[in-house]
């Protein structure tokens, strides 16, 4: 058979009906051990923390839609990250994006620091990157791209390159363009990580996390981590995944449609000062955005005339958009980077990146843009 469409994929990669009853959608196996008929003797499965046939159908979908030849998935989106950095072997350098998730920078800060030694910078000033990667010759490049907050594109491509070529892997952070907008192992990246409570499962029920590579090598020695560590998914948390990601690329078109509006609304806004959006213009990485991405998604991040107070007024008073840590969602989120997702990185460091306490970030959903737009204009007007 020729090879499915994403739209496809979604619905049918890992998604075959059972083949003992015939029941469309897949059981939920929800066992933690399976009988053996002679010690060792089993049918491919011992152990949930090991494997599970609900999470191997999720781990197929997702290798498939990021044209991946593996997947591993697990209970968090950080525990996946932490994974990879027990992969690292003790003692190794580590580049990395300087406007990561709160928690990301986070976990690398304060709790891997006497364990590798890691660098921040700005992963889309390519010339000073290859500095600091010559100098450092690090293990692992660290990227995510687009950033959570900032929304600033790192381009790919360039940056697997310069690593491979002192032996170095790269980490792509996926999660704000889900596989539907942006493939990063097709670019030449050695692993993608997601946050899978993001876009992926998108309807906001679920905390997980994904990792999928073409190296067999990779695989095995995350895999090893995992099963060691211990945070595979449960049974019931990948199969809620299996159900939501079905209308991934749907949600994920939707999702665009409504923030391209939403942001035009918010660039001609007399209250706000500047917007940042992947499908503006005015988005200091249009270009390579376009390179190396399908769409732009629904993260928005914009900074409203003033200061904190302002910045609270308009929290205090939106109701469609609801003031929650997270993303992704089918329903509008919004959130203060400097009180909420981002509070762990300290004032100085997030100032110097531009996260100001005017600085807000909006999840669009797939609500009528019209409504959204209003719930804006409404907030607005308690300034
Ligand atoms: C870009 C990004 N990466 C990773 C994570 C961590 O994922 P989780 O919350 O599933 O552990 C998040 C969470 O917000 C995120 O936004």
């Amino acid at each position: 058979m020729k090879e499915m469409k994403f739209e496809t994929k979604v619905i049918h990669v890992g998604g075959e009906p059972d083949p003992t009853t015939g029941a469309i959608m897949p059981p939920i196996y929800q066992t933690s051990t399976y009988v053996q008929s002679s010690p060792g003797e089993h049918k491919g499965y011992e152990y949930t923390r090991s494997h599970n046939p609900t999470r191997s159908r999720l781990e197929e979908c997702l290798a498939s839609l990021e044209n991946a030849k593996h997947c591993l998935v697990t209970a968090s989106g950080l525990s996946a990250s932490t994974l990879i950095m027990h992969m690292l072997p003790k003692g190794s350098k580590i580049v990395c994006g300087d406007d990561v998730y709160g928690g990301t920078y986070r976990l690398f800060s304060k709790v891997f620091p006497d364990i590798h030694h890691y660098k921040f910078v700005d992963t889309t000033n390519l010339k000073k990157l290859e500095e600091q990667v010559l100098a450092e010759k690090p293990a692992l490049i660290w990227i995510e791209t687009p950033t959570n907050p900032l929304l600033k594109i790192s381009d790919i491509a360039v940056i697997s390159a310069m690593a491979k070529k002192i032996g170095a892997l790269t980490v792509v952070d996926n999660t704000f363009m889900s596989p539907f907008f942006q493939n990063p192992l097709d670019h030449g990246a050695d692993i993608v990580l997601h946050s899978v409570t993001k876009f992926i499962n998108g309807h906001s029920d679920v905390i997980g996390g994904a990792m999928m590579m073409n190296s067999q090598d990779l695989r095995d020695k995350l895999f090893f981590l995992q099963n060691a560590i211990g945070p595979a998914q449960s049974p019931f948390d990948s199969w809620l995944v299996l159900r939501g990601i079905k209308t991934l690329a749907v949600r994920m078109k939707a999702h665009e449609q409504n923030a391209m509006k939403v942001a035009d609304y918010l660039d001609k806004h007399p209250k706000v000062e500047r917007v940042v959006y992947p499908g503006l213009k005015s988005h200091p990485q249009y270009e390579l955005g376009k390179k190396q991405m399908r769409g732009t998604g629904g993260m928005i991040t914009f900074y409203i005339k003033g200061g904190i107070n302002e910045s609270r007024k308009f929290l205090e008073n939106v109701k469609l958009f609801a003031l929650a840590e997270s993303l992704g969602g089918v329903e509008s989120l919004v959130d203060h980077p400097a009180i909420m997702t981002h509070a762990s990185i300290p004032r100085e460091v997030r100032e110097g990146l531009g996260i100001f306490d005017n600085l807000v970030r909006l999840s669009v959903g797939i609500e009528d843009c019209d409504d959204l737009i209003g719930d804006l204009e409404n907030a607005f007007s308690k300034i």
